[in-house]
């Protein structure tokens, strides 16, 4: 099995337990979250080894990994939330979107629990569930509220008005803003997954050195684009009539930096102002980060930089680093509003590649 590892220390303290489960992409995660809160347990096994050496994230190996790791994944959960289950109220699984042969074992683990416990199954949304990540520690959230995740699989805005309804304003018409991250590192031949790397590349790079397209998709858009940029980061390596060869092994490191930290200026820009005109077009108050490239120091430096230059300023709310990528927290965060509305599922719940 990966390695698992604990990312939060369990707390004590009665409510409603929900447990958490997720297997969307390449984490198998489960958790034990109280009152939608309360985080009692957090447990990761990580594929990032397993997928490396492709660059990307192979369905078919996820999912093998997926059905190796769940159950001592869940079992380590409920160890550490010290539960058993006599104290869990409900059992959450993200069914959607992601990768359906992964998706699958998520839901047929979290079926099968529910039908030998006696206990409600609550269907999650994963991309829904990145946004509980940023509002879950809030104890005063303004809204309405423009809702941003950039994962490796999405770019969305949504209008968020409760926990349970995000309406859908835009999303990416080709990749996604991680995906990007994640192809141009394989250009630059930096190691996987490509968004860190990326981001500690820019560390020493110039963000101005090269003027990479920002594609805003029309003056009122809120659809996103990340091909055309990704184009132009391999034109840029090979070349304008793509003859060459990849001249990134003989170009000095400082190059690669100045490439990386462009490149990076450019997909943080297209977010930031995208996000600026959904706040403008739903009068947004408040402004939520989720999604794994929500990690990235540049943009959540530049968010906060725009939000507090708007009159009103508008508060940000980001995802704490450890909850950016795929975990369990967060669907069991998310399903507690869903347990309070008796928003349950059966053991029909199936997964979708779409949602
Ligand atoms: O949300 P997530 O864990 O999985 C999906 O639901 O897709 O996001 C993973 C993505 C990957 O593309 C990864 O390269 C990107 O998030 N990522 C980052 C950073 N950390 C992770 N992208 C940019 N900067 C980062 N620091
Ligand atoms: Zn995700």
């Amino acid at each position: 099995m990966c390695a698992v590892r604990l990312i939060s220390r369990p707390m004590q303290q009665d409510g409603a337990n929900i447990l958490g489960i997720e297997t969307s992409c390449d984490e198998t995660a489960a958790a034990v979250v109280a009152d939608g809160k309360i985080v009692k347990s957090a447990v990761v096994a990580s594929q990032v080894k397993l997928h490396e050496k492709y660059g990307g994230v192979v369905p078919e190996i996820a999912s093998r990994a997926h059905v190796e790791n769940i159950y001592p994944v869940i079992k380590e959960a409920m160890e550490q939330a010290g539960v058993e289950r006599g104290d869990i109220d409900a059992i959450a699984v993200a069914n959607q979107p992601g990768l359906t042969i992964a998706l699958v074992v998520g839901v047929t683990a979290a079926k099968t629990l529910s039908f030998a416990w006696g206990k409600p199954l609550i269907a999650i949304n994963h991309l829904h569930a990145h946004l509980q990540s940023a509002v879950m520690a809030e104890d005063d959230l303004q809204l309405p509220a423009a809702a941003l995740i950039v994962s490796g699989g999405h770019t969305s805005l949504y209008d968020y008005r409760s926990p349970l309804e995000p309406q859908l304003l835009g999303s990416t018409i080709d990749d996604a803003a991680g995906e990007a991250f994640d192809k141009v590192a394989t250009i630059l031949k930096l190691p996987y997954p490509g968004g860190p790397s990326i981001q500690k590349a820019a560390t020493d790079g110039d963000p101005a050195a090269i003027k990479f397209p920002r594609s805003m998709l029309g003056r009122d858009s809120l659809d996103f684009s990340f091909s055309g940029i990704k184009t132009a980061v391999l034109y840029h390596c090979r070349g304008q009539n793509m003859k060459g060869e990849n001249r990134v092994d003989s170009m000095s490191r400082q190059e690669i930096a100045d490439i990386a930290a462009s490149f990076q200026a450019a997909v943080v820009e297209v977010l930031v102002k995208k996000t600026r005109r959904a706040i403008r077009r739903i009068g947004a108050r408040t402004v939520l980060l989720g999604g794994g490239v929500a990690a990235n120091s540049a943009l959540r430096a530049a968010l906060q930089k725009m939000c507090d230059g708007l009159t009103p300023a508008t508060k940000l709310l980001v995802a704490p680093k450890q909850y950016c990528t795929d975990n369990a927290v967060m669907v069991g965060s998310l399903a507690y509003y869903k347990f309070k509305a008796g928003l349950f599922a059966d053991l029909t719940l199936e997964p979708k590649a779409s949602g």
